[in-house]
């Protein structure tokens, strides 16, 4: 068990983050409730933007906003010197609304659509990064309409398989992103983007996965990249400018996992591409990194009351919690493991053996299986470590649970970042079709609507 960023057990014996208990965050804020450590999270923006733009100056880290986004933490980023890859309008819409300077926004996805290249374009984004030879004729096409040119990435896939789930595995030749380096595709998609009027090449990109700890795989990526790079010269006569090398940077869920150092991870990478680069005789390209999970992952925490607790004897004993697989998918997706700790007895010996169960009718909605607990009962605090990343950014209302409130704690403040959904927001975009109002008023309920 390990406490992360700011975390430890106050002299009431409860788990507290950035200076809050979170017993009472739970009882301010209620539960299912996201804590963010904006500590945690700043000192990680920070060892990055070091390890990289402070010790490297060129090269440029850049947010993967799909791990948590919301205008708060666009805020954060920016402040924090970071850019930001986005993969969707929403996202790019949500970096713009809170001001999130458009130069340093990265536009990524397979299949952006006529609507989302528009608002891009408009918006005057840094760059795209195009998924495939289809997207980049699209671009061509809406930046000639627009009158205007777009700087772009091109995404190859460099036949890299990283050792992940195979869910996030990214960077291997069967994926369904990006143009395979080793058949050819690549450099045709290469010699293509080269002949289109609108659309300026500056370099590749490629990210080989998530969750991963081997920094040889890295290594590996930046290698059969920079050979790529002068492939490309020698048959086009092109030097690329920038070579982005995707996110993917492993970090701590349970024990076990050692995620490597981030300033040897900068190292490496970077001196790696120097010295081939040397080797090559060609330009220091700009080196641009996507971390997501190891910026935000260990800083987030789940509080969770619990409710129902079901022993079958000489089996297991089930102890059932407010959210589950809504506000964190992971564990269904991907078999992912956590950390907890029961907030409210932090200092007490774990006596007991349970497994926590979520409230959604799915067996499969199961968030830790035999975890060791002190004698827990119905009203105590879960709190569920680092839960950061791609969990609040993949909830859902699965059986109409409503998203929990999301807060960032700092020196003893809690601020709400996202409040809580109402049941009110479950049914606002619901509309029942004219022939089925027959005089019918919609019914106007009371009670809580929390
Ligand atoms: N860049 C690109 C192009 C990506 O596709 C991703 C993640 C990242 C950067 C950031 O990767 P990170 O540093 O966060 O590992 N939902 C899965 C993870 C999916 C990752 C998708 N792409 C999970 O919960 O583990």
């Amino acid at each position: 068990m390990k406490l992360h960023g700011t975390m430890q057990v106050n002299d009431k014996g409860h788990l507290e983050i950035g200076g809050c208990d979170t017993v009472d965050l739970a009882k301010e804020f209620g539960t299912p409730l996201y804590v963010m450590d904006e500590q945690l999270i700043r000192e990680k923006c920070r060892e990055y933007y070091g390890a990289f733009t402070g010790t490297y100056p060129d090269s440029f880290v850049i947010y993967a906003s799909k791990a948590f986004l919301t205008l708060a933490m666009c805020r954060l980023v920016e402040s924090e010197g970071l850019g930001l890859d986005v993969v969707s309008g929403g996202e790019l819409y949500t970096a713009l609304k809170a001001g999130f300077p458009a130069e340093k926004i990265y536009f990524h996805g397979n299949n952006k659509s006529r609507e989302e290249v528009n608002f891009a374009l408009e918006a005057k984004v840094g760059r795209f990064v195009v998924d495939n030879i289809y997207e980049l004729e699209c671009l061509e096409r809406l930046c000639g309409a627009l009158r205007t040119k777009a700087d772009i990435l091109l995404r190859v896939t460099p036949g890299i398989e990283a050792h992940t789930h195979e869910y996030i595995q990214t960077g291997q030749i069967d994926s369904k992103f990006g143009l395979v380096v080793s058949n050819g595709q690549a450099m045709e998609g290469i010699k293509k983007a080269l002949e289109l009027n609108n659309i300026n090449l500056k370099g590749l990109h490629c990210h080989i996965g998530s969750q991963i700890f081997e920094l040889e795989s890295y290594q590996h990526t930046v290698e059969v990249m920079m050979d790529f790079y002068n492939k490309v010269y020698a048959e086009t006569g092109f030097r690329f400018e920038e070579l982005n090398l995707g996110g993917g940077f492993g970090i701590y869920y349970v024990s076990g996992d050692k995620p490597a150092n981030i300033k040897t991870y900068a190292a490496i990478v970077m001196e790696t591409v120097r010295r081939m680069a040397e080797e090559m005789n060609y330009p220091m390209p700009r080196v641009i990194v996507e971390p997501g999970r190891s910026i935000v992952g260990e800083a987030g925490t789940t509080l969770y009351t619990v409710g129902s607790v079901k022993d079958i004897p000489g089996v297991r004993k089930y102890v059932a919690v407010d959210g589950g697989m809504t506000d964190n998918p992971r564990p269904a997706l991907y078999q992912a493991r956590y950390e907890a700790v029961v907030a409210n007895k932090a200092n007490q010996p774990r006596v007991d053996e349970v497994s926590i169960a979520g409230k959604c009718c799915e067996s499969g909605d199961m968030l830790i299986w035999d975890l060791h607990v002190p004698a827990i009962e119905p009203g105590d605090i879960l709190a569920v470590f680092c839960t950061g990343a791609y969990n609040y950014s993949m909830s859902s209302n699965y059986n109409r649970l409503m998203r929990p409130a999301v807060v960032f704690v700092k020196d003893g403040h809690a601020d709400l970042v996202v409040k809580r959904e109402t049941l009110d927001d479950l049914v606002r975009n619901d509309v029942i079709p004219e022939r089925m109002k027959k005089n019918k008023p919609l019914s106007v309920v009371t009670g809580s609507r929390q």
